[in-house]
């Protein structure tokens, strides 16, 4: 049994299968490869895409979700091991992970960070917990990385730009009003590592750099393919030459609790905004980004909706992956009684 927490488990030889895979999905869209098959999607925190796409691609391989959102419609859950559960939590995330694996083939959990103390984020610990107790496959939908996002990204590119090998892929820090989580950038700047890019990553300040186990593992996923980890604050190095241009925005990891120290940063870069005239610095850039996205905050109407933008295509392709994901996890793993 394996489970789909984050592509840092996963070779690229393997990734390319499930994109190869992804490809027959979208050529093909009703194939009965999960007919019987029950799957949960648990879902802490909002969505649009995911949660349409997961559903909708379930019911296209003939199988059947079933979504939960706990503490809304569905009991709390604690988390914490060896609690006196005499708070909100009706029930223990290991009843609520073996019970689902009784009754399901998979289950698949979003669960934002809780913005506070990112050394408690950073652990992973509701997802890991429901790996740890679940008897079937753990699938991520966005904690702190979105793998299934990083897959239809890499098949958006790959059907735009053919390889990947060499180009050079931007990772923009954008404003946005709030402090947002820095799955997306976590997971932007992996993937594009192990796909071969050279990567750079332009954010305001050394504070907005991403943390150190995904720089380090892009670090060594470039270098380890003869590519390059670039870190910049100047606007114009970043987007010279760039054959992607990838926009995110993220909240800096030394302000976790303490947002009002970072407001006035984040405010003052307000500048970081993608817009045509930054584009006219790359190498006809493609533009994406994961949506949802806050128009002519993040980027302009004109490049949001520009010839050059990906950001409908890689949200379309997130069916695609998922389904070759799903089979594939599927494929491979054995229901265990527990
Ligand atoms: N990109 C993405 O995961 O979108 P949702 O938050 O709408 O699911």
């Amino acid at each position: 049994m394996r489970h789909f927490i984050s592509t840092l488990d996963w070779s690229r030889e393997e990734l390319e299968k499930i994109l190869a895979s992804a490809s027959e999905h979208k050529r093909d869209r009703i194939r009965p490869l999960l007919v019987g098959k029950t799957i949960a999607l648990v879902f802490f925190n909002p969505s649009l895409r995911t949660r349409t796409s997961f559903e909708i691609g379930i019911y296209q391989l003939g199988g059947h979700a079933v979504v939960l959102e706990p503490g809304k419609g569905a009991w709390p859950i604690e988390f914490r091991e060896g609690a006196v559960m005499d708070g909100d939590a009706e029930e223990h995330v290991e009843e609520v992970a073996r019970v689902l694996s009784r009754y399901c083939d998979m289950i698949a959990v979003r669960a934002f960070p809780k913005f506070q103390r990112w050394e408690e984020d950073r652990q992973d610990s509701v997802l890991g917990l429901f790996a740890r107790y679940a008897t079937v496959p753990v699938l991520n939908l966005e904690t702190i990385t979105h793998p299934c996002q990083e897959l239809a990204l890499m098949l958006t590119l790959r059907e735009r730009l053919g390889t990947t090998d060499g180009k050079k892929f931007l990772l923009t820090w954008t404003y946005h009003p709030k402090p947002l989580n820095t799955a997306v950038a976590n997971s932007a700047l992996i993937i594009a590592a192990k796909f071969g890019f050279d990567v750079t990553l332009l954010c305001p300040t050394p504070e907005y750099t991403l943390d150190a186990r995904y720089m380090d593992a892009a670090r060594s996923l470039t270098e380890s393919q003869g590519r390059s980890l670039t870190v910049t604050h100047d606007i114009a190095t970043g987007y010279e030459g760039a054959h992607v241009v990838y926009a995110k925005s993220w909240g800096a990891l030394p302000y976790f609790g303490r947002w009002q120290d970072e407001a006035p940063i984040r405010e003052a870069h307000r500048h970081f905004i993608v817009d045509a005239d930054k584009m006219q610095r790359t190498d006809r850039a493609l533009f994406s980004h994961c949506l949802p996205l806050r128009r002519n905050v993040k980027a302009t109407d004109e490049v949001v909706s520009a010839p050059y933008s990906l950001v409908i295509d890689e949200a379309e392709n997130r069916l695609h992956v998922q389904k070759a994901l799903m089979t594939t996890l599927l494929s491979a793993g054995k229901k265990v009684a527990s």
